[in-house]
C-alpha cells in the first residue's frame, strides 16, 4: 500500500480486448488494498453465442454487459470502500458503436442502448479515475492468441482495428468528464509504476486553474 489517500479510491481500468486490463486490476487491487471487480466472462451466459453469430447476440449482449457492469458500479459506489473495475460501464458504448457502424447491430437498438445507457448514467457517481491501457491492436491479437480463450478465436485483426479506432474517440470523450492516466501498455510495466503515476498524476495534481486574462 502506497499511501492512505489511496484507500477509497475507485479506479477503472480500460483498454482493448486482451490489453491487460484484468492482469493490472488484480495486482492493483492487491497493491492498493482495494476490492476488485472483473469483468464477467466465464460466467457470461452470452460470450460463446455472440462470438459465433454477433449480428443476432450484439443487442442482447449489451445489455446483458450493461446489467452487469452497473451493478458493479453501484456496488463499489454504495460500499464506499472504493474499488478497482475491470472495465468500465462507460466503454461499453465503444462496442455497441462500433457493432453499429460495421452493420452488426440495427441503429434502432443501438439507439435504445445509448438512451437507456444515459437514463442509467444519471443515477451513477464516476469513478476517481480512469487508466487508459493503450495497446496497439496487433499487440492485442497476439495476446488473446497466447491467453488462447476458445471463444474469442474469431477475433480478427480488421475488429480489434476498428474497436480501437472507437477507443480512440472515447478516450477523448471520458477526458472531459473523468481524469484518465493513458499509458503505453504494449509493453508491460510493474504494478508500482501504475501506482505512483494514479498519485502523481491523480490525487497530487491541481484542478485549479486561474483565468488571468480573457
Ligand atoms: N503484466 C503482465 N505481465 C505478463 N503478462 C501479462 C500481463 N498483463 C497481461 N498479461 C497477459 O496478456 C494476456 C491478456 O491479459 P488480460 O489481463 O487477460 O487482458 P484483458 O483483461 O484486458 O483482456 C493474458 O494472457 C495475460 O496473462
Ligand atoms: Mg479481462
Amino acid at each position: 500500500m502506497t499511501s492512505n489517500s489511496m484507500d477509497k479510491i475507485f479506479i477503472g481500468i480500460s483498454g482493448l480486448i486482451g490489453a491487460g486490463k484484468s492482469t493490472l486490476a488484480k495486482t492493483l487491487g492487491e497493491h492498493l488494498g482495494l476490492d476488485v471487480y472483473y469483468e464477467p466472462v466465464e460466467d457470461n451466459e452470452y460470450l460463446s453465442d455472440f462470438y459465433l453469430d454477433i449480428k443476432r447476440y450484439s443487442f442482447p449482449m449489451q445489455i446483458y454487459l450493461l446489467n452487469r457492469r452497473f451493478h458493479q458500479h453501484q456496488t463499489i459506489i454504495w460500499h464506499g470502500k472504493g474499488g478497482v473495475q475491470d472495465r468500465t460501464i462507460y466503454e461499453d458504448t465503444v462496442f455497441a458503436r462500433m457493432l453499429m457502424n460495421s452493420g452488426l447491430m440495427d441503429p434502432r437498438d443501438y439507439r435504445t442502448y445509448v438512451n437507456l445507457f444515459e437514463n442509467m448514467s444519471n443515477f451513477m457517481c464516476k469513478p476517481n479515475v480512469i487508466i487508459y491501457l493503450d495497446v496497439k491492436p496487433s499487440i492485442s491479437l497476439e495476446r488473446i492468441n497466447m491467453r488462447s480463450r476458445d471463444i474469442e478465436s474469431g477475433i480478427t485483426l480488421e475488429y480489434l482495428e476498428k474497436l480501437y479506432e472507437e477507443y480512440e474517440l472515447f478516450i477523448k470523450d471520458i477526458s472531459k468528464l473523468i481524469p484518465v492516466i493513458r499509458v503505453d501498455w504494449d509493453t508491460f510495466r510493474d504494478v508500482e509504476d501504475v501506482a505512483r503515476a494514479i498519485e502523481e498524476e491523480y490525487l497530487n495534481a491541481s484542478f485549479l486553474r486561474q483565468v488571468v486574462k480573457w
